[in-house]
């Protein structure tokens, strides 16, 4: 093995004490990454609850409106949790790795507070209906063009960075961010091409099956790139990082780079399959789907088998285990995806909770777990202590959130493959043998294990903001709580 593959595996103490990083910054985005995630959830949970409660719809009419409040979800969870998550640990990630300070603090600072204005924005207008209607991009035009300014800005202060470089080598997980923060700039000025007829409504620029196949080029990348690129950049380092070992083979994660890079980005027409997009078009995502399995399963291989010879850590390290238990999520979620993204299979699981489950096993299982992972290693490392102030309460978050997301993902496939099945059950004379509402009555059970999933996530996460808190606020370090009961930690 090359010495590269160690170089995200420095000790960092030492480097801080003599001020040689940039912190201020990671750690607003990073104290945000649980802010957000509190915020995003709890609206998730509502959402949950309502669907098995309906009448909570009624809460303050019409903002609270389940139409309205999903996509105030979806953006929180991905753009505010997910962004900051990934802001937070680029720019500590990029510093590390190049040994060098932020090209411009006042410009990782802008990034900062104008990513927080738009998410404010959204969660303004999305509660009050303006939506530009298309999923994930729904923000209307004034808040994209603050989205692109602020892009355009992290983009300098990332390569900026990397073009100051003090070692010859740029680690891979700058490769992964890179592109990831390359290729959403393109999705975003791509997709939100539209004209504004006020100040608050915009219409595409693309009309018919044309708009539908760019948006959900869009949709998928941001799914490829936001959702997972950038999330696998945090892999490569936190992993090693927090496992004390080398990445377990350099040239793989290389190998895993070009071919993700190269095949997400035609996988798009598998959210359109039976619809007016050109039949070969959806051939062709399906097939790049199946593809698409071999470099995902190379990188989730490649990260745990990082963990060999470390592996005992895991009985006593909760923070690698939230590492690790990502990685086997996103090992079910890359499974899972291609298969659904089969023709004949995306017939019966398509528009059922299915796709849910398949959505949370990614995002809870995956994106939730390797940032809160992230998140656990790098509030010591910033505020120079050897832990968290509990180490304890990292466990139950482990458990709170592990067995969360094991109700949400499995109801949701006990009700997918049911309402696919109930959907297509027909009499012998042809006519349906269910009708619609009573594939929604026996959906109700499922409904309720996932809330009680949910509620457990949102739980964990409040662990960890009061565990957050106690960690930023306490004065003395030494006098952490649990430190005797707090193996596993680097040094
Ligand atoms: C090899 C990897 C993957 C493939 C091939 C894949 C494929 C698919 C397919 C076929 C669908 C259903 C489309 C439909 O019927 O409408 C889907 C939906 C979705 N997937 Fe994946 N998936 C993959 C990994 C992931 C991961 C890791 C995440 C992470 C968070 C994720 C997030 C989503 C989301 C958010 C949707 C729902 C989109 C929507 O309709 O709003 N996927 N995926
Ligand atoms: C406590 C945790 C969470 C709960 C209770 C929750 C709940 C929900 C609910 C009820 C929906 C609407 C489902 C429907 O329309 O039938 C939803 C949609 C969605 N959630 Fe979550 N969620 C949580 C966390 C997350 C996280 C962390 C992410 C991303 C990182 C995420 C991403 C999404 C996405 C992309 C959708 C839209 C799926 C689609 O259109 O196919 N969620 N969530």
């Amino acid at each position: 093995m090359s010495n590269v593959a160690t170089a995200g595996d420095q000790p960092v103490h030492d480097s801080e004490a003599t001020g040689q990083y940039y912190t201020g910054v990671v750690k607003a985005f990073a104290i945000m990454t649980v802010v957000w995630g509190v915020v995003g959830m709890a609206v998730g949970v509502l959402l949950a609850a309502q669907l098995v409660w309906p009448d909570l719809n009624n809460l303050l009419q019409p903002y609270t409106h389940f139409g309205r409040l999903r996509p105030l979800h979806t953006n929180a969870v991905i753009f505010a949790f997910g962004g900051c998550a990934l802001f937070a640990t680029s720019y500590h990630v990029v510093q590390r790795t190049c040994r060098t300070r932020l090209i411009s603090n006042g410009a990782a600072w802008f990034t900062f507070w104008g990513w927080q204005l738009v998410i404010l924005a959204a969660a303004i207008t999305l509660p009050m209906g303006f939506t530009s209607s298309k999923e994930y991009a729904e923000l209307e035009w004034p808040i994209d063009i603050a989205i692109t300014i602020v892009w355009l800005v992290y983009a300098y202060v990332f390569f900026g960075t990397i073009m100051k470089r003090t070692i010859k080598h740029i680690y891979v997980a700058n490769w992964f961010y890179g592109g990831f923060i390359l290729t959403v700039a393109m999705l975003h000025v791509v997709n939100s091409m539209e004209v504004p007829v006020s100040m608050w409504k915009s219409y595409s620029v693309y009309s018919g099956a044309i708009d539908a196949m760019i948006q959900w080029w869009y949709g998928h990348n941001a799914v490829g790139f936001f959702l997972t690129a950038g999330f696998l950049g945090m892999m490569y380092y936190f992993v090693p990082k927090q496992a004390e070992r080398p990445v377990y083979s350099y040239r793989l994660s290389i190998v895993h780079f070009w071919a993700l890079i190269a095949l997400y980005i035609w996988a798009g027409p598998h959210h359109l399959h039976y619809t007016a997009l050109p039949d070969w078009t959806q051939t062709l995502g399906m097939v790049m789907s199946l593809v698409l399995w071999a470099p995902s399963w190379g990188g989730m291989i490649n990260g745990i088998m990082t963990l060999s010879g470390a592996w005992t850590k895991l009985r006593t390290d909760p923070t690698l285990r939230f590492l690790v238990v990502s990685l086997s999520f996103y090992a079910m979620a890359t499974f899972e995806g291609p298969m659904m993204a089969i023709k004949s299979v995306n017939a019966m699981s398509h528009y059922t909770d299915w796709t849910i489950g398949h959505v949370h096993s990614g995002a809870l299982g995956w994106v939730a777990m390797i940032s809160i992972g992230a998140v656990y290693h790098l509030i010591p490392v910033l505020t120079q202590r050897k832990e968290m102030w509990s180490v304890q309460l990292i466990h139950a978050h482990f458990w709170l959130a592990t067995i969360g997301t094991v109700l949400y993902i499995a109801s949701m496939w006990v009700n997918g493959l049911m309402q696919g099945l109930m959907w297509r059950a027909f009499n012998d004379d042809g006519t349906l043998t269910y009708r619609f509402v009573d594939s929604v009555e026996a959906s109700y059970p499922g409904y309720f294990v996932r809330l009680l999933g949910g509620a457990m996530f949102l739980a964990g996460m409040l662990l960890m903001l009061y565990n957050l808190y106690r960690t930023v606020s306490d004065k003395e370090p030494e006098q952490s709580s649990d430190a005797a009961a707090a193996p596993g930690q680097p040094a």
